[in-house]
């Protein structure tokens, strides 16, 4: 069945990976962002998430009024973010917080009884969802939380299948020049990984996507 696609982060990087290979299946796909990667058939909607919630709201309700019906909302976004917590300011603790949990967490709340349901949920959080990092107190907090979250709302019989996919490093936009990727994913095959995790009956799966050497490990799947 072709379905209409939500990729939150899917203007950049793996998000943008995932979205090209859905177009590719068939698929309707709305990627959104704060930069237009203008690709044919990528329909993009401007989302700029930062320290202020209602101003992320009122973006969100805009969207969702511009889109008829989703069938699956890939929840991608997110920016490295380093420091301890007492060197990160209040501005910055709030806009890693609403970009990696208030806005999935809204989303899904406006969208799980939408027209396309029973809505069908995939996050992707990171390696720093189950390891502890000193320079990275909020984001780790926040992926852990996305994880948790997904794990949670599995268990509602009105939401279709979840997937939680948590990847390690990746060559993508994410990292600024200096930081050396060599090593890293190829952003292109974790969408790959990511589509097939996504494929065949469950009810949650939870997966790994590791590097040295790249291989998936499925954590949980559950029926
Ligand atoms: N790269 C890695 O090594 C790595 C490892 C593990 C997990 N991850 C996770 O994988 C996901 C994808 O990252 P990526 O590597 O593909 O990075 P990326 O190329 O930088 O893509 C990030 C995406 O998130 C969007 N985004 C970021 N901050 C935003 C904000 N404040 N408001 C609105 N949109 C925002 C970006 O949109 P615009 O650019 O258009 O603003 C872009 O579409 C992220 O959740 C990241 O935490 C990355």
């Amino acid at each position: 069945m072709l379905k209409n696609i939500l990729i939150i982060g899917g203007t950049s990087g793996l998000g943008l990976e995932l979205a090209k290979i859905y177009d590719a299946l068939g698929h309707t796909v709305f990627i959104t962002g704060r930069k237009d990667p203008n690709i044919h058939n990528l329909h993009f909607f401007k989302l700029s998430i930062d320290q202020n919630n209602q101003n992320l709201v009122t973006q969100i309700d805009e969207l969702i009024r511009n889109i008829d019906k989703i069938n699956t909302l890939i929840y991608v976004a997110g920016y490295y973010q380093e420091g301890k917590i007492d060197q990160l300011n209040d501005k910055e603790i709030l806009e890693m917080i609403n970009t990696g949990l208030t806005a999935p967490a809204i989303l899904i709340q406006r969208l799980k009884n939408n027209p396309g349901k029973p809505l069908k949920v995939m996050f992707v959080t990171s390696s720093s969802q189950y390891t502890p990092r000193e320079l990275e107190p909020i984001y780790t907090a926040v992926k852990s939380g996305l994880g948790m979250l997904g794990a949670s709302l599995s268990l509602d019989q009105s939401i279709g299948k979840v997937l939680v996919v948590a990847p390690s490093g990746m060559k993508t936009p994410f990292w600024n020049d200096s930081h050396n990727t060599s090593g890293y994913l190829n952003p292109t095959w974790v969408a790959e990984q990511i589509v097939e995790l996504s494929s065949g009956p469950f009810k949650y799966r939870y997966a790994k996507i590791l590097r040295d050497p790249e291989r998936v490990e499925i954590v949980e799947t559950k029926q």
